[in-house]
């Protein structure tokens, strides 16, 4: 059997949502200390929608598949869905990892959670 998912493999080879917003109203910033690999995440919140998110991910390709597919499950949905996105759903969504490369998943979690705590500090909403 593959060590790594199809998807794995295309969101790693073809990630999607990477960059900045230059005008993003959230941004999070996590690392993993025993690996070393560091993901930034950026959002632009509008009506408590995400209308965009990128990201920039120093790391290994788990955690750039990982960004890449949770960018693709938070985009266009409530603030409210975007908090409750689990990293377990993120690699199941990417058809697994292996569970050593769990903690990848784990940074996209942390992540997203970070950007959004960063929009309710800088707007002082609360989401809920
Ligand atoms: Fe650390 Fe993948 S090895 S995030």
């Amino acid at each position: 059997m593959a060590l790594y998912s199809e998807k794995v493999m295309d969101h790693f080879r073809n990630p999607r949502n990477v960059g900045v917003i230059e005008d993003a109203n959230g941004i999070g910033e996590v690392g993993n200390a025993k690996c070393g690999d560091i993901m930034k995440m950026y959002l632009k919140i509008e009506d408590d929608i995400v209308q965009d998110v990128k990201f920039e991910t120093f790391g290994c390709g788990s955690a750039i598949a990982s960004s890449s597919m949770a960018t693709e499950l938070i985009k266009g949905k409530p603030v409210s869905e975007a908090m409750k996105l689990t990293n377990k759903a993120v690699a199941e969504a990417l058809d697994g990892l292996p569970a050593y490369k769990m903690h990848c998943s784990v940074l996209a979690e942390e992540a997203i959670q970070s950007a959004l705590e960063d929009y309710q500090k800088r707007t002082g909403k609360t989401i809920e």
